[in-house]
């Protein structure tokens, strides 16, 4: 057969980053800084009580919206960390990970032709999902500044809104550059989304995970008028160490769960019962607080670390606010080295540092935009940084 089997609207995202750099990593026996997911193992409170789950007898088809302890649970979880009160049977849907909420909202919200707002970079499931919806982004950057953080330009994002204008997919905080959007900016977001009657699709995956106290995660479904334009996404895998489970969860008013779950209940159906049983655990106890708590200190050592040691190799650095992410400028080792680019520098310092990481002009439409960067992972254990800091010292001094 000599036309291409994949549908037309995805031939053009091909393999994921991902996969081709970790096919790398193995090759050359590197170091992996690359995906972000820790190379630590889970909570034992939450093995035990997966566990326990199978064992009793937890293994048939949950309901559709969630195990309704999880959803209770998801419930009190968001409004004790900064969200709102909300009816955890109306207004939360259990999902395959946030991945899967994503997909869901993109086709259980938006129509064809619908525009849809991305800050650029991205995470790389925003643009095949709304593809998959038939759903067209208009993007806007968040430009790397010279002190290291990331900023909106007013007039950019107020230019990308329009008459076709549905949604706006916001993460914060945000991956890959670890920004977590202020108050001031959430606040422009949601009046131009009230002004143009749009939703807002808020990927709050990494909303544990902030270090600046200046700097707390604040949910835009909580600013005034967006409660019931807003649907909330997040999920248990990064906040416990657990991003193989993929337990997430949209939380959105009424209206806008019947467009979610319409898409959920024949993407997926249910979610894996047992590992919901578990995950109520993971929400409720009081181990849990105790485990987010030594989770985001540990990060914060492990975030303080990885930027003293590339700052001290000669990457332009800044702390990030939030997730486990590192954006690290790489142009003055690069052009000591003859390299130029992202993706060249990542390939040489994966083949012959022996250090794997993400070049983030994949995240970007305007690929300059991320040429000079490279995006570091530290979700890992302590000896894992001590071994790629070696590498690399070995390699560039
Ligand atoms: C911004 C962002 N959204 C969503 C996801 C996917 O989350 P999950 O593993 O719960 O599907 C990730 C995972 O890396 C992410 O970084």
């Amino acid at each position: 057969m000599s036309t291409p089997a994949t549908a037309t609207r995805l031939r053009s995202f091909g393999t994921s980053i991902f996969a081709e750099i970790t096919q790398l990593a193995t090759e050359h026996g590197a170091v992996n800084l690359s995906q972000g997911f820790p190379d630590f193992d889970s909570p034992e409170f939450l093995k035990q009580a997966a566990r326990h789950a199978i064992i009793v007898g937890n293994n048939q088809y949950a309901r559709t919206q969630g195990m309704p302890r999880l959803n209770e649970a998801i419930a009190g979880w968001f409004r004790r960390f900064g969200g709102r009160p909300v009816d955890p049977h109306d207004e939360i849907t259990v999902t395959s990970g946030c991945t899967e909420a994503l997909a869901a909202c993109c086709l259980g919200l938006l129509e064809p032709g619908d525009e849809v707002v991305v800050f650029e970079p991205y995470y790389d499931a925003y643009l095949p999902d709304l593809a998959m919806a038939g759903a067209v982004p208009r993007f806007v950057t968040l430009h790397a500044e010279t002190d290291g953080s990331f900023a909106i330009q007013e007039d950019e994002l107020r230019a990308a809104f329009g008459a076709r204008t549905r949604a706006v997919i916001l993460n914060t905080p945000h991956n890959p550059t670890g920004k977590v959007f202020s108050r001031e900016e959430l606040a422009m977001i949601a009046a131009l989304c009230i002004e143009h009657d749009a939703i807002v699709i808020a990927d709050e995956v990494y909303e544990r995970l902030t270090y600046d106290p200046d700097k707390p995660h604040i949910s835009i479904a909580t600013l005034p008028g967006m409660a019931e334009r807003t649907v909330v996404l997040s999920s248990l895998g990064k906040t416990f160490s657990v991003t193989g489970w993929k337990i997430g969860w949209a939380i959105a008013p009424p209206h806008l769960t019947a467009g979610v779950r319409a898409a959920h209940q024949f993407l997926t159906y249910a979610t894996s019962t047992p590992l919901q049983h578990a995950a109520a655990d993971a929400l409720s106890g009081v181990k849990a607080q105790a485990y987010v708590t030594e989770l985001t200190a540990l990060y914060a050592d492990r975030r303080r670390f990885l930027c003293d040691e590339l700052r001290d190799l000669g990457f332009g650095v800044n702390e990030p606010e939030g997730t486990y992410f590192i954006m690290a400028d790489h142009t003055a080792i690069s052009e000591r080295l003859g390299l130029s680019g992202d993706i060249e520098f990542c390939r040489w310092l994966t083949t012959e540092a022996g250090v794997a990481t993400i070049p983030p002009s994949v995240f970007y439409t305007n690929k300059a935009e991320g040429e000079r960067l490279l995006r570091f992972a530290f979700c890992k254990r302590q000896k894992t940084l001590y071994a790629a800091i070696w590498r690399m010292r070995r390699a560039l001094t």
